[in-house]
């Protein structure tokens, strides 16, 4: 073996369908999620690794995103890969080189913690199977992936599975768990395998309060025992209705979750919104659409302003028709990204 090679994987961004918001301890969920996994919006991160002539207590790393070193970043990877500097066996003895970038524009409104920490873990765990054959199979790789990824965001921990993935514990998933997600493509109605998701990209700005510290706000939040009794709930449900392939029980779930989401934001001891005004607007439309065609197109929001479009595939071209005439118009600079579901992280070198 040489004492320097190289792992590049691209890994995608998710869109949660019962939404993580509350942690505690060691980045555990408050309550149970799912998500599906996306298509096209995804991170590249290649990692370069030369053993040190000496082991470290400490990593030893450089970043690169887009090209560029980028402090703040490397400082942030830095942090996160001490954390797991005894959970992964070569971060003590080899030097990294990490190049990363995104497929979706810089600052799109799009969160890229999911995909870019799930990259970055995928790399970590081909790397240890190529340096001491760690993993007795793909799926222990994918497993520990997921482990390593939510230590990084929590929400990462479910883009590296097909589809989509289930994390946390919950007393109705016997495999559930809050160390790591499980795949659940599996378990669904096959419609959503290859669902629709476009992002209405209403605003680009850097988001007020950070997702880190959204969680956080729950902690003193007076309706936080309601809302993670109601994911729960909500959870059983969404889970039936998605094996049934019940899309009008799956979209008033996902609404239900999206805007219970913003709620807790605005409910919480500091208040705050990350709501726009044509983000208001374009659920009404989206609404309205729906009601006058019977088309089951249905919004989810993730801690942002931008509202993600999830429909059947076969209603693509009415509803594209609907996004150029309708909604276009809300966004910033008429951005809107398509995307769908797609089979999670790729490996490319
Ligand atoms: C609203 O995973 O970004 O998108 O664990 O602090 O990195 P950290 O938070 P993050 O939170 C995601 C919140 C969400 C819902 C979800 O993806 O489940």
């Amino acid at each position: 073996m040489s004492s320097s090679n190289k792992v590049r994987y691209t890994s995608p961004s998710n869109i949660a369908l019962i939404k993580y918001w509350g942690k505690y301890g060691r980045q555990y969920p408050r309550n149970a999620s799912i998500s599906l996994t996306l298509d096209s919006a995804y991170s590249d991160t290649s990692v370069v690794y030369e053993e040190r002539p000496t082991a470290g207590d400490t990593v030893s790393i450089e970043f690169y995103f887009e090209e560029k070193a980028n402090e703040a970043f490397q400082a942030k990877l830095e942090k996160y890969l001490n954390s797991i500097i005894y959970e992964v066996s070569f971060l003590r003895t080899h030097h990294l080189t990490i190049q990363s970038s995104n497929s979706f524009p810089h600052s799109a409104g799009i969160a890229s913690s999911a995909s870019a920490m799930s990259a970055v873990a995928m790399c970590l765990c081909r790397i240890e199977n190529e340096i001491g054959k760690a993993f007795a199979s793909e799926e222990a790789l994918l497993h520990k992936a997921s482990y390593l990824a939510r230590l990084g965001s929590g929400s990462a921990c479910r883009s590296v599975y097909p589809v989509a993935a289930v994390w946390g514990a919950h007393p109705q998933i016997e495999e559930g768990s809050n160390d790591h997600a499980i795949p659940f493509a599996e378990h669904l109605h096959p419609i959503f395998h290859t669902y629709k998701n476009d992002i209405l990209i209403i605003s680009r700005k850097e988001k007020k309060v950070s997702s880190t510290q959204g969680h956080a706000l729950m902690e003193g939040n007076v309706y936080a025992a309601s809302r993670y009794a109601q994911a729960e709930e909500r959870m059983v449900r969404l889970l039936a209705a998605m094996k049934s392939g019940d899309l009008e029980e799956f979209g008033k779930i996902v609404e239900g979750e999206a805007l219970s989401l913003h709620a807790m934001m605005m409910a919480a001891e500091n208040p705050f919104t990350l709501l726009e005004p044509n983000t208001l607007e374009a659920i009404s439309r989206i609404q309205a659409f729906r009601a006058d065609s019977q088309i089951p197109l249905y919004f989810s929001l993730d801690a942002g302003p931008n509202p993600h479009l999830l429909y059947p595939e076969e209603h693509s071209s009415q509803v594209k028709e609907f996004i150029k005439n309708e909604l276009k118009a809300l966004c910033h600079n008429g951005l809107v990204i398509a995307d769908q579901v797609g089979q999670g992280p790729k490996l490319i070198s």
